[in-house]
This record gives C-alpha cells, sequence and structure tokens, in this order.
C-alpha cells in the first residue's frame, strides 16, 4: 500500500474553546490529507500537510464544468477516551461509486481508510467533546488538468480537511421547517442525482433562498418528471411515520444513498417497526396530515444526525408535525445513533471503527 508522508505543522492553532458554538463548517484543524491523480501514474504521494491554501491553475476543470466528488463523515470521542469514524467503509464506498459515475478515477479503498484514520489521529485533539459536537470530515476530489474543454480531467487531487462542528442546524433537535419546492428540481433519473457532487447543491441555492425568505429551513424535493414523488431535502434524506409505519423513498437512481437513512432503516425494521421505501407522493402525506395519521417527519444525514420536522408547506398548505415538537421515533434514533457514535451504547453492528 502507498505510505503517507507526514509534515507536521509547527504552527498549531488555538484549539476552540470548550464552550464554542462551533457554527457548522467555519473551523478547520491543523493538517489535511493529500494525494494527486496523474493519468498512467495513478494515485500517488499521499501526504498530511499543515492545512493551508491550495494553489490552482485558472484553468483547472473543475473550475468550469464542475467535475469534482464530495464525501462526509464524523468522527467522535467516546465516553471511554477512544476516537471512532462512524461507518467510513460506507462513505469510501459510496464515493468510489460516485467517483464511477463522475468520469474520476476510483480511490484505492485502503489507502482512503489509512488516510482517515491517520488525519483524525493526527488532529485528534481538535476532536469537541460537548453534547452535540463532533469532527466532521470532508474528503473531495476535484479535476485539475489546465484545459477548456469538456473530456474528463487527467489529473486530479484528493484533499481531506477536519472541522469540529456543533449541529448543522442553528435549531439543533430542534424541529425545522421544511418548504416542499414545486418550481425547480433537484435531480432526474439518469442525471448525477445520487452522485455526491457539487452540481447537485448548487442546483439547489435557488430554492433554498425563496424558502429561507419564507421562513423555512430547507427545501423538500419532489420528482422531476411528475413533480410529484418525494425525493430528498437539501442536506438530508426524509422519512415519515404515517399510522405506525416508517415510509422514505426508495433509492431510484436520483436520490442520494445516505449512510444514516441505511441505519435508520436498519435500527427501525430491528425495533420491529414496518419500513417501506417506495414511491411516496406528496399527496399521500397531505392526505395523511388531513386524516391525522401524520405521526412524524424527519431528516437523516451525516451532518444533520437526525433532524426533526415541525412543519412542511407544500403550495398553500401548512401542515404541522407533532405540534411543532420532537416525536418519540426521532428522539429514539437520535438517542441511538448518537449513543453508539459516542461508544455509550454497545456497537452490535460494528458501525463503528477506532482509529
Ligand atoms: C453531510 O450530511 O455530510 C452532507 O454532506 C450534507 C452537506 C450538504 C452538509
Amino acid at each position: 500500500m502507498l505510505k503517507i508522508r507526514i509534515e507536521k505543522t509547527t504552527r498549531p492553532k488555538d484549539l476552540p474553546k470548550a464552550d464554542d458554538p462551533l457554527k457548522f463548517g467555519t473551523i478547520f484543524t491543523d493538517h489535511m490529507f493529500l494525494m494527486n491523480y496523474e493519468e498512467g501514474e495513478g494515485w500517488h504521494d499521499p501526504r498530511i500537510v499543515p492545512y493551508q491554501p491550495i494553489c490552482l491553475e485558472p484553468s483547472a476543470m473543475v473550475f468550469h464544468y464542475g467535475q469534482e466528488m464530495f464525501e462526509g463523515l464524523k468522527a467522535y470521542k467516546a465516553v471511554d477516551g477512544r476516537t471512532l469514524l462512524f461507518r467510513p467503509n460506507k462513505n469510501i464506498e459510496r464515493a468510489n461509486r460516485s467517483n464511477k459515475r463522475l468520469c474520476i478515477p476510483e480511490i484505492p479503498e485502503e489507502v482512503f481508510l489509512e488516510a482517515l484514520k491517520t488525519l483524525v489521529k493526527i488532529d485528534e485533539q481538535w476532536i469537541p467533546e460537548k453534547e452535540g459536537t463532533s469532527l466532521y470530515i470532508r474528503p473531495f476530489v476535484i479535476a485539475t488538468d489546465p484545459f477548456l474543454g469538456v473530456r474528463p480531467a487527467n489529473s486530479y487531487l484528493f484533499i481531506i480537511i477536519l472541522s469540529p462542528v456543533g449541529a448543522y442546524y442553528p435549531e439543533g433537535l430542534n424541529p425545522v421547517k421544511i418548504w416542499v419546492e414545486d418550481e425547480y428540481v433537484r435531480a432526474v433519473k439518469g442525471g448525477i442525482g445520487e452522485a455526491k457532487t457539487g452540481g447537485n447543491y448548487v442546483a439547489s441555492l435557488k430554492s433554498q433562498v425563496k424558502a429561507h425568505d419564507e421562513g423555512y429551513s430547507q427545501v423538500l424535493w419532489l420528482d422531476g418528471v411528475h413533480r410529484k414523488y418525494i425525493e430528498e431535502v437539501g442536506a438530508m434524506n426524509i422519512f415519515f411515520k404515517i399510522d405506525g409505519t416508517i415510509l422514505t423513498p426508495e433509492l431510484n437512481g436520483s436520490i442520494l444513498p445516505g449512510v444514516t437513512r441505511a441505519s435508520v432503516i436498519e435500527l427501525c425494521k430491528e425495533w420491529g417497526l414496518p419500513v417501506k421505501e417506495s414511491r411516496i407522493s406528496i399527496d399521500e402525506i397531505y392526505e395523511a396530515h388531513k386524516n391525522g395519521t401524520l405521526e412524524e417527519v424527519f431528516g437523516t444525514g451525516t451532518a444533520a444526525v437526525i433532524s426533526p420536522v415541525g412543519q412542511l408547506r407544500w403550495e398553500d398548505h401548512i401542515m404541522k408535525v407533532q405540534d411543532g415538537g420532537i416525536g418519540q421515533l426521532s428522539q429514539k434514533l437520535y438517542d441511538t445513533l448518537t449513543g453508539i457514535q459516542l461508544g455509550k451504547i454497545e456497537d452490535k453492528h460494528n458501525w463503528t471503527v477506532e482509529v
């Protein structure tokens, strides 16, 4: 396996204070991981260096045609002092699925995992320990060829950066308000919706701004063809509890296959709850709300963990859920997932990986 070269910083930064609210994605640790790819040479020169700006030509292809992949996972300081990653292999697999779709060369899995573990170990003291915090890990690949023609690049840079974070939404675990988007669409089948890439997120900005202006945190996307079937929220997958059944949109090719989504499905099944991954129309949700069977709505994601939804707005309909409060299942899922991540609950599934 490729050996990671390590150059430690001689000027470590001040760590955030224990009571810093750690606004999501604003502070970065002392080190970062880099690895280059060149056609004919493959991935090479894996290294950990002090966190610093990177130098790219203005003609680098990523700036023009957006050939890039990114991932998100977290490291936690467990109650017994171990440093744990949550299901890193799932992120590595997904990264390479995204890479394939985006014509980016796959990253050797063992190098990827070793890079995550080594970097997190080096910056371990940056893992915050306050309730609701963690060290967010952002791996990404960019196309670096200086070239303005449209084709897959011949050279890439793989980077991993780390950021101590608190809750993704300012609301924390308090329910968020979600706007059901019926004008713009995020993705269609055959497009890049199931890949984790910047293009899907830039496609969401226009509606996110509109939703924010109306006092909503994020948008819930409907499918791009019928404008009827539920897909996902800006930074999360979505779940509904209707009359005791847990429903989530099936992975249909335009939805991100979330790691938290998969974990929630497994937990709910183990708890004996009926789970259905299917095509769900917004009319069904509206009907369930009208007849009083819409018990809970929540989003799932690495950054968001479990985010209860207290209100959905679709056209002129305002659907309040759980009276705007946190549902029992949302709370149980949050407690269980964070309990496993922090080593407070036995990890029966072997989801955590020690660094
Ligand atoms: C994550 O949950 O890790 C994500 O990548 C969502 C991101 C838009 C913050």
